[in-house]
C-alpha cells in the first residue's frame, strides 16, 4: 500500500542544510535543558509531599515524555512534515482544530513559555543579591525589569542575525552542560560521604491530593518540555524514519537520568522544606557547598536559561511559517528579511505578547509554568486522538515507525488527566485559559472560513500587510 502522504511531501520545503543524528539529539536536549530542573524543583517537592514521591515523579515523567515522544515520532515519520501538530492536526481533523493549534501556540503558548524561562532567569539573578534580605516585592520587580531586558537582547539578536542566534546557542549549551555536570558529581561524591538523610524517611509526608499529584507532574514535565522540537523540523532531518526514534531513544533516557541524578544531589545537600521553599534552588545549594565559587552557579544557571528562551525563540517562527504558508496566520508573520533571513514579524509579535504576560502581579513562574503546562497538555492529547483516529480511519498508510496501540491509549489517559487535575484546585485559572483559547475558534469563523470581516477590515490588513513588508524589508519565502 502507498503512502497517502507522498504527495505532500514532494511539496516539502527545500532546506538549506539537513541536520544529522547528533544534531537531532543536541536539538531536543539542548531545548530541554533549560529553566525547569533549576526552578520548578521546588513545585514538585511541594506538590509530591516527599522526597521519595518527587524522585518517582521525575523519573515518571521522563518515562511518560519518552513513551509520547515514540507516538510522535510515528505521527512525524508518517506524515514528514514541518510544523508538528499542525500538520498533524490538518491530517487527522481538518482546518479548524489545526487553525485553533497555530492561533493557541503562537499567540499563547510560545510568548507564555518564553515568559516562564526569562521569569526563572529573573529570579536566579537577583536572588543571590537579596540572600539574606526580605524585601521579595523589590526582588521581583528588579527580576522582572531584569527578564523583560533580556528577553529583548534575546529577540533582538534572533532578528539581526541567525548565525549569531546559533552561535550563542553553542555558549550557553556548554554553560548547561557545566552547570549539570557539577551538579550531578557533587551529588555522587555527596552521597559516598555519607550524606543520605533525606533518603532514610524517603516517603514520609502529608497525604497526597489527586490534584496536587497534577501539579508535581507540571513540575517536573515543564523541565522536559521541548520534546517534540524534533517534529517542528521534521523536514529538515536528514534520514528521519531513522534518526527521529534514535535521538529520543538516546536523548530522553540521557536528560532523565541527568534529572533524577541533579535531585539526589539536591537531596544530600538540602533538606526538602528548604528545597520546597527555595525559588532559586541551584543558589541555595552553591552557597553551602561552593565556598567563594559560589557565585558561579547562578551565573551558569542563567545562561542555561537564556539558551532555552534562544532556542524557544527559534523555533516559534517555523510554527508560523507552517501556519502562514496555508493562510492560517497573517502571512506577515511568516516573512523573513531579505537579507538577514530572519522571521523579524513572529519574533517582535512573541516578544511583545511576552512582556504583556510577564507584567500582572501574579504573574510569576510557576503561575505561567502551570499555565504553559495545561494547554501544551492539551495540544499533546489532542495529538494522540489524532494518531488513534488516522489508525483507524486510515490503517493503511505506510508508517515507517508504528508504536504498539497500547502505548499512544495509555499516554492518553495519562494526558486527559494532567489536563483535568488543575482544574479542581484552580477551576478559575482553567476556565479562563480555555476562554482565551477559544476566541480562536470565533476568529476562524470571521476571518478564515466565512470572511464575514467587513470588506474594509481586510483591505487594512492587506495594505498593513504591505506597509510592514516594504518598510522592513520582508519576504514571504517559498521554503525555509
Ligand atoms: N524544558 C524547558 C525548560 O526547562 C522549557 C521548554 C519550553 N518549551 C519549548 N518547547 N521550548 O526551560
Amino acid at each position: 500500500m502507498g503512502n497517502e502522504y507522498e504527495p505532500l511531501q514532494q511539496k516539502k520545503a527545500e532546506t538549506k542544510q539537513k541536520v544529522g543524528l547528533l544534531g537531532c539529539i543536541s536539538l531536543i536536549v539542548g531545548t530541554m535543558i533549560g529553566s525547569g530542573i533549576f526552578a520548578s524543583t521546588s513545585n514538585v517537592f511541594i506538590n509530591a509531599g516527599s522526597p521519595g514521591m518527587a524522585l518517582i515523579v521525575w523519573t515518571a515523567s521522563g518515562v511518560l515524555v519518552a513513551l509520547i515522544s515514540l507516538c510522535y515520532v510515528e505521527m512525524g515519520t508518517m506524515i514528514p512534515l514541518s510544523g508538528g501538530e499542525y500538520s498533524y492536526y490538518s491530517e487527522a481533523f481538518g482546518e479548524l482544530p489545526a487553525f485553533v493549534f497555530s492561533y493557541t501556540s503562537t499567540l499563547f503558548l510560545k510568548p507564555a513559555q518564553l515568559a516562564a524561562i526569562l521569569l526563572a532567569c529573573g529570579d536566579y539573578i537577583t536572588v543571590p543579591f537579596f540572600y539574606n534580605d526580605c524585601n521579595v516585592e523589590d526582588r521581583i520587580i528588579i527580576s522582572k525589569i531584569l527578564a523583560s531586558f533580556i528577553l529583548g537582547v534575546v529577540i533582538f539578536i534572533n532578528c539581526v542575525s541567525v548565525r549569531w542566534a546559533t552561535n550563542i546557542q553553542v555558549v550557553f549549551t556548554a554553560a548547561k552542560l557545566i552547570t549539570i555536570t557539577i551538579l550531578v558529581i557533587t551529588g555522587l561524591v555527596r552521597l559516598a560521604q555519607g550524606f543520605d538523610n533525606e533518603f532514610k524517611n524517603a516517603f514520609t509526608g502529608p497525604s497526597l491530593k489527586i490534584s496536587s499529584i497534577g501539579y508535581a507532574f507540571y513540575g517536573g514535565l515543564w523541565a522536559y518540555d521541548g520534546w517534540n522540537t524534533l517534529n517542528l523540523a521534521t523536514e529538515e532531518i536528514k534520514s528521519p524514519n531513522r534518526d527521529l526514534p534514535l535521538a529520543i531513544i538516546i536523548g530522553i533516557p540521557l536528560v532523565t537520568g541527568c534529572y533524577v541524578l541533579i535531585n539526589v544531589a539536591y537531596l544530600t545537600v538540602l533538606t526538602s522544606s528548604e528545597i520546597a521553599s527555595s525559588n532559586a534552588l541551584a543558589v541555595t545549594m552553591a552557597n553551602r557547598v561552593y565556598g567563594k565559587y559560589a557565585f558561579l552557579i547562578p551565573i551558569f544557571v542563567a545562561f542555561s536559561t537564556v539558551g532555552a528562551a534562544n532556542g524557544t525563540a527559534f523555533s516559534g517562527g517555523r510554527l508560523a511559517y507552517a501556519a502562514a504558508r496555508k493562510n492560517h496566520l497573517p502571512k506577515v508573520l511568516a516573512m523573513l528579511h531579505c537579507e538577514k533571513q530572519t522571521p523579524i514579524p513572529a519574533l517582535v509579535v512573541t516578544c511583545i505578547l511576552a512582556w504583556i504576560m510577564m507584567i500582572p502581579d501574579s504573574s510569576n513562574f510557576t503561575t505561567v509554568m502551570n499555565y504553559c503546562n495545561f494547554v501544551a497538555w492539551m495540544i499533546y492529547s489532542f495529538t494522540i486522538v489524532a494518531l488513534l483516529w488516522l489508525r483507524f480511519k486510515r490503517p493503511n498508510v505506510k508508517r515507517p515507525f508504528k508504536i504498539f496501540i497500547g502505548i499512544p491509549i495509555f499516554v492518553l489517559f495519562f494526558s486527559v488527566y494532567l489536563v483535568i487535575a488543575p482544574f479542581y484546585e484552580n477551576p478559575l485559572g482553567s476556565t479562563y485559559c480555555l476562554l482565551v483559547l477559544s476566541t480562536g475558534i470565533l476568529v476562524y469563523f470571521l476571518f478564515i472560513k466565512y470572511r464575514i470581516v467587513p470588506q474594509f477590515i481586510m483591505e487594512f490588513f492587506d495594505k498593513f500587510t504591505l506597509m510592514v513588508q516594504m518598510l522592513a524589508n520582508l519576504y514571504f519565502p517559498n521554503t525555509i
